[in-house]
């Protein structure tokens, strides 16, 4: 039988875009980007602290790799759901820096995190599932949730309690339709880590209530001071069964235009979410495959290196922050962004056109049009009354940055 259209289109009805791709949400990020990019190509001295990738180059070791994979021809589809040798790398990783033992068979290597976020949603969740969202929270988990026609249920964080998610709260949004909870830690926006206490609480609930756990931990190797990253995989075989683990080699190793990630979880989700992909995209890029092999089994200094510049910014940049009156941030403990708080700023009233300035947004278009820097606002975080500022740009940017912004600011 032929599937029924869900609405009829009436006769001489233009056809147009599906439902599906009017419901995404426009990211304001990249109209900040846009406008941003035409300042400075009218010679403006913009400085950026959008980015969300490190501003270091990918390794030397990793990119002689993939010249030798291009010269050996190494460039034919492979197993769309990755080389072996790639998810043999990945197990001993897996084992080596996170305690958890997987089989190849629970891998899967896709273009990025984010196409493994996406596989992992598409594979989990029905039309109408719950998917626990803590928010502030990545740009693309909730258009990705909406994309699978599931219903993100948000939870709200904030700074009072570190932007930390507790099981009290996660218990209460638990219906019977919660089929997914999304954990990213480190955070981006917030830099948040969880401690494993309070993941085990969690993890009690996902055994509880039959939930699985899609945890994101793409900033895994950048965490600060006394903060340890946890997997929560790693507690016991029964919570790793509930657990659908996803990482990549973007951001630890400067890699994010390569773009490979991977998962690993319990063999019937990996299954499910490689038929995704055999229909999607395929296999991810064979030379990308093999530069990954060399970052996840090659030398390691490079991310020290680039972790301990990170941390000097982010202490420089939360201190400049909180001399800023109406300004408060915590001091992040992973990842390379600071968020603060500018809701002192928003109940100032500041007028920029005519117009009082009372939402994030508003900010960071004057921030940008007044100071010349582009940052992005809290509420493509879901966050209203947030600003995000990467300090993955040179301290000179980040000082000369933050003075501008301090000069508008303060008057
Ligand atoms: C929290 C989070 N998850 C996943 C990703 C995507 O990473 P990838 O470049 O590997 O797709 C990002 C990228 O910004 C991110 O911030």
């Amino acid at each position: 039988m032929r599937p029924q259209p869900t609405k009829k289109r009436k006769k001489g009805e233009k056809m147009t875009i599906s439902d599906r791709a009017k419901n995404i949400k426009p990211s304001q990020t990249l109209a900040i980007n846009a406008q941003a990019l035409k300042m400075k190509k009218e010679g403006k001295k913009v400085i950026s602290f959008a980015a969300g990738e490190p501003d270091f180059d990918t390794p030397e070791n990793i990119r002689e790799k993939a010249i030798s994979a291009i010269r050996e021809g190494f460039t034919h589809y492979t197993a769309s759901s990755g080389i072996i040798e790639l998810k043999e790398a990945i197990v001993e990783k897996l084992k080596k820096d996170n305690e958890v033992e997987y089989k190849t068979s629970e891998i899967i290597v896709s273009n990025g995190a984010k196409q493994c976020l996406f596989n992992a949603i598409l594979a989990l969740a029905d039309p109408g599932d719950e998917v626990l969202l803590p928010t502030p929270c990545w740009v693309s988990y909730t258009e990705q949730i909406k994309l699978a026609q599931a219903t993100p249920v948000f939870i709200e964080t904030n700074p009072q309690d570190a932007f930390k998610l507790s099981a009290e709260q996660v218990e209460k949004k638990i219906s019977p339709r919660t089929k997914l909870l999304i954990l990213n830690s480190p955070n981006n926006p917030t830099g948040t880590v969880y401690e494993p206490e309070e993941l085990k609480k969690i993890a009690q609930l996902l055994l509880k209530y039959n939930i699985y756990c899609l945890c994101d931990e793409i900033y895994e190797k950048l965490i600060y001071d006394k903060a340890k990253h946890f997997t929560l995989a790693s507690l016991s075989n029964e919570v790793k069964s509930k657990i659908i683990l996803v990482n990549g080699v973007s951001k630890s190793y400067a890699m994010t235009g390569w773009r490979i990630g991977y998962a690993a979880a319990p063999e019937e989700i990996i299954s499910g979410m490689s038929k995704i992909q055999d229909h999607s995209t395929s296999n991810p890029n064979s030379i990308a495959q093999k530069a990954s092999v060399e970052a996840l089994q090659g030398r390691q200094d490079t991310i020290e290196i680039m972790r301990e510049t990170f941390d000097k910014r982010r202490k420089y940049m939360v201190e400049k922050l909180n001399e800023i009156e109406g300004v408060s941030c915590l001091l992040p403990s992973g990842a390379f962004y600071a968020f603060p708080d500018v809701r002192g700023i928003l109940d100032k009233g500041i007028e920029y056109k005519g117009k009082k300035i009372n939402n994030s947004f508003d900010l960071a278009n004057f921030i940008l049009q007044q100071a010349e820097v582009a940052l992005v606002p809290g509420s493509d975080f879901e966050a209203e009354g947030f600003l995000r500022l990467s300090y993955a740009t040179s301290l000179e940017d980040i000082q000369e940055g933050l003075d501008r912004i301090e000069n508008i600011l303060s008057y």
